[in-house]
């Protein structure tokens, strides 16, 4: 014999002395054939004591069971071969103790591995992890995520049920104060109705606000009910224009109309939440926008089948530092303080109904010259995909972003995560 097998022999065995995976070989029957220190570490047994058992005694009940049927079974007597793929399985310390494992398993040539082969001649090769660490940050982590969940299921039920508290008695100030308005119209003194122009501006300021938090209930909870066909562009366009045409001129902010859209041009959406999209973004583009300022909007069709609308101002534009957070619910980026009205809801509603509806929006800023807000909308008629049949998509589905509440962060947006899966 050469020296060079011996040298090789040695230093396989050097590594298996050394790795961090439990390794030890079984024969046919789950005879344990050799146990290395790190398979020792993690069950407790020394190799004398661990040789000659079946590996039932790691393994224990009903999963042994499976195994010692998997081994008599399917490989004495198919010949087929175990795939090696990891399967997470509770193991059993010598002291009784319940090790989470992962663990897979191999065959190897007789001469590979010290040891006594059966009368088959097989030789299995067991490769085992201790999980308990990974196990435990992950149980702690879903205990968590389970807490956020309800309490972000708690946070759903109290927005929604106070939006409705709330407008009943807004309902009764603001059709009371209209109708004081009118009756006082030619007898009151200029005071008198300058606050009440105050309490209806106020009580109408704060029903937006109540219609922003019920939708943002509804879209939490999956309830929000879509009805979406095919919506002339043009019709939202132009109602759009009309209703902000006051509040641009209210600030002496002048709307170009840029685009040429056919009558027949159509997109896929829900009317009313294309138009409460398209406000949204109108109504920023004159909210932060200078006095004399310009809205430009232009739209057109894009080669991959969406309509896009682009709501472009030559407002203060957005630091870089802040773009990340624009669509975050009440994350008003600095402006609280700036006596423009808002409560931080619109883009993170808006970029809701957007995706609800299958459609993208995004934007392009530049601080001190403006910024561009735009939607494509699908201009195909997606009746059939079954997208918008059972109203608006759960977030928790279909791995959409989920708002989130948590005490310490306040309102958020959360990706949900899947712990991986892994089968023998
Ligand atoms: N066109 C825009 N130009 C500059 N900043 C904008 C524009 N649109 C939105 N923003 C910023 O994004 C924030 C969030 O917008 P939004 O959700 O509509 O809330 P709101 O208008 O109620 O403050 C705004 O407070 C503002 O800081
Ligand atoms: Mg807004």
């Amino acid at each position: 014999m050469s020296a060079k097998p011996a040298r090789n022999e040695d230093f396989l065995q050097m590594i298996i002395k050394t790795v961090t995976n439990g390794i030890f070989t079984i024969d046919g029957d789950g005879e344990i054939l050799s146990f290395n220190p790190a398979a020792e570490r993690i069950f407790g047994y020394k190799p004398e004591e661990a040789i000659g058992r079946n590996m039932a005694v790691l393994v224990p009940k009903p999963v042994g069971m499976e195994h010692d049927h998997f081994i008599r079974a399917h490989l004495k007597k198919s010949g087929s071969k175990p795939n090696g793929r990891v399967r997470e399985l509770t193991g059993r310390h010598k002291n009784g103790r319940a090790v989470p494992l992962e663990l897979s398993i191999v065959e190897v040539a007789n001469n590979d591995v010290p040891g006594r082969p059966d009368e088959t001649g097989r030789t299995f090769a067991c490769i085992v992890s201790d999980i308990t660490e990974t196990k435990r940050t992950i149980d702690a982590f879903l205990s968590e995520k389970r807490r956020a969940d309800a309490a972000n299921l708690a946070k759903t039920a109290f927005l929604s049920n106070i939006s409705h508290e709330l407008r009943t008695p807004l309902t009764a100030i603001i059709g009371y104060g209209e109708i004081l308005e009118s009756s006082l119209k030619d007898t009151a003194e200029g005071s008198q109705k300058e606050y009440l122009a105050h309490i209806l501006n106020a009580a109408n300021l704060m029903s937006q606000l109540i219609c922003d938090l019920s939708d943002l209930a509804s879209i939490e909870s999956g309830k929000l009910d879509l009805a979406p066909h095919n919506q002339s562009v043009r019709e939202i366009l132009e109602q759009c224009l009309s209703m902000t045409r006051s509040i641009a001129d209210g600030r002496r902010i002048e709307i170009v109309n840029l685009s040429s859209v056919k009558k027949s041009d159509t997109v896929w959406a829900d009317g009313k939440r294309c138009k409460q999209v398209l406000l949204n973004l109108l109504t920023n583009a004159i909210k932060y926008n200078h006095a004399d300022g310009r809205v430009y909007l232009d739209s057109r069709k894009t080669p991959d089948g969406y309509y896009r609308i682009n709501v472009t101002d030559t407002g203060y534009g957005i630091p870089e530092d802040m773009r990340s957070a624009i669509f975050e619910p009440f994350n008003r980026l600095g402006w609280e303080k700036s006596g423009i009205e808002g409560s931080g809801l619109g883009l993170a509603i808006t970029k809701k109904l957007v995706e609800a509806m299958g459609g993208r929006i995004g934007f392009e800023s530049e601080p001190g010259r403006g910024t561009t807000f735009w939607i494509e909308l699908s201009t195909k008629d997606r009746t059939l995909s079954g997208r918008f049949s059972k109203g608006m998509a759960n977030p928790h589905k279909n791995g959409i972003p989920e708002l989130s509440f948590d005490p310490h962060m306040g309102f958020h947006w959360a990706v949900g995560t899947t712990k991986p899966q892994q089968t023998f």
